[in-house]
């Protein structure tokens, strides 16, 4: 573990905060609850747990606030021509969200445009994809100043906040703008690209000094922090202060490596109910003896998703035992279908699928099962104990937390295994996968074929070290690590 990474010292949030409905009854809650946690993220929840939420990171921070409470602030997905600035809230159990609304123009210029044209792109090492403009900047700039404004008159002195994700970066520095005091933390879930990288970016500095303006920033592994903190050092003027304290645009900022985990029990526990559910039963009785290779992403580019299907097809080719005897599902959940991009990979994928099953399938066997849509958690996790690979192979990941669930949803006795790429976070915790490079398909090809004849002996003592690590950072453990680390910040201040 990262020397950043401070043990659990039990849970720093005190009781879990209670049902309120308006501004006044937080205020109440919060004398019972010394410390509400307040988690903002460009998406919210939904917050009841049957519901399908897209995205690692809905998932992480819906689990993440189950067992703490707290108050869930962001965007509500909707488009409005008038957005209000007073959140609409949502309560389930200890939870509740307040959203807000985007005019098409905020819309458009800060999660379309800047979010999702530029940073995303380029935080993923392509920065061929970035398309700059000073308007989509204007936008993301003002968007982060809105929901300050929003969020500021809900904050309560004692509470805690914490930030996540690209979306919001320069949130932190708005609130400080707005006189709030309270510890302030960030929480990047995808990659940090490497300095000279970052410095593609016109507006690079403005961005690394509003990341110092929180009190701790927190990174999935130690590469990303090395990014940040190199950055820093050359770019910002910057100086280590040791301890994982660094100074730079005259702010000091601790930094440290958080790798997210998941609610492992809460996994496990789901796919040992879902086998006897309905649709577990219909996967497995419409596979009959084959073996199962899933593969579960929202479509991007990011995912590598057009060269995983030609690894299967480059199987299927090479390795001809496998044709007829295995199947790759394929879940894509659409996304971001606003930026051209995804439009674009979406064409892509569905002519692969086509070309792979026109090729190789029988009269009773279809090799590709490409579903274009999301499912709940509960079925998700069904559907991965029933898959004897999990192939998980993007180019770019901050950490993919779907390896993780695959792992976690397997059955003990006769586990799957998982084909994972070196470039996923979860790589670094996930050592005993098969670990493959996504952009060797003969290499993930072999890595298939390698899972599908592995005895389950070894699959066995892959799977409980696996496990072990899971357990022990779980999504608990990674709240409670970065909250208490970003207390100590705070009060350090
Ligand atoms: O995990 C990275 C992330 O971009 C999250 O911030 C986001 O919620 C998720 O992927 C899904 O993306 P989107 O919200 O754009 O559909």
């Amino acid at each position: 573990m990262p020397s950043e990474e401070v043990a659990a010292v039990g849970s720093v949030m005190g009781d879990a905060e209670t049902h309120a409905s308006a501004r006044g009854s937080h205020r109440a809650a919060a004398k019972a609850a010394p410390r509400r946690l307040v988690v903002v993220s460009n998406r919210v929840g939904p917050i009841g747990r049957d519901k399908a939420a897209q995205g690692g990171l809905a998932v992480a921070l819906r689990a993440a606030l189950e067992r703490a409470g707290g108050l869930w602030f962001g965007y509500s997905g909707s488009i409005s021509e008038r957005p209000s600035e007073t959140p609409k809230l949502t309560i389930d159990r200890n939870i509740t969200a307040a959203v807000v609304d985007l005019s098409r123009r905020d819309f458009d210029e800060y999660y379309i445009g800047y979010a999702n044209r530029v940073l995303w792109p380029l935080f993923h090492y392509r920065p061929s994809l970035v398309g700059f403009s000073r308007r989509a900047l204007a936008g993301y700039l003002r968007v982060n100043r809105s929901f300050a404004r929003t969020l500021a008159p809900m904050l309560l002195p004692e509470d805690v906040v914490w930030v996540h994700d690209y979306h919001l970066i320069p949130l932190g520095e708005a609130l400080r703008q707005l006189d709030c005091r309270q510890p302030i933390g960030f929480f990047l879930h995808t990659p940090f690209p490497a300095a000279e990288l970052l410095r593609m970016l016109p507006n690079h500095r403005d961005l690394a000094a509003a990341l110092c303006a929180y009190d701790l920033v927190g990174f999935q592994t130690a590469a990303d922090l090395e990014g940040f903190r190199d950055y820093l050092l050359r770019q910002g003027g910057g100086e280590d202060l040791g301890g994982g304290r660094l100074r730079a645009f005259g702010r000091i900022v601790q930094a440290g490596v958080f790798p997210i985990g998941i609610d492992v029990a809460a996994v496990a526990e789901q796919a040992a109910a879902a086998e006897e559910s309905r649709q577990m039963r219909r996967l497995t009785s419409s596979i009959r003896d084959r073996s199962l290779i899933i593969g579960v992403d929202r479509i991007d580019y990011s995912k590598g998703l057009p060269a995983r299907f030609a690894a299967y097809s480059h199987l299927l080719e090479h390795y001809p035992q496998t044709r007829g005897r295995t199947v790759l599902m394929q879940i894509a959940s659409p996304s971001r279908s606003d930026v051209p991009e995804y439009r674009e990979i979406r064409r892509e994928l569905e002519a692969a699928a086509g070309h792979i099953n026109g090729r190789y399938a029988e009269f009773d066997w279809t090799p590709v099962r490409y579903l274009n849509k999301s499912f709940n958690h509960r079925i998700l996790s069904g559907f991965y104990r029933a898959a004897g690979i999990g192939l998980v192979t993007p180019f770019r990941d901050g950490m993919n937390l779907v390896a993780k669930e695959y792992v976690a949803a397997q059955r003990p006795d006769d586990p799957g295994i998982l084909v994972l790429s070196c470039f996923a976070g979860a790589v670094r915790e996930l050592g005993e996968a098969i670990i493959v490079n996504p952009s060797d398909l003969e290499a993930m090809a072999e890595g298939i074929w390698q899972g599908l004849q592995m005895p389950l002996g070894e699959r066995r003592e892959r799977w409980t070290a696996m496990m072990a690590t899971l357990r022990r950072n779980d999504i608990n453990a990674w709240r409670e690590r970065f909250l208490t680390v970003l207390e100590a910040a705070g009060a350090g201040r």
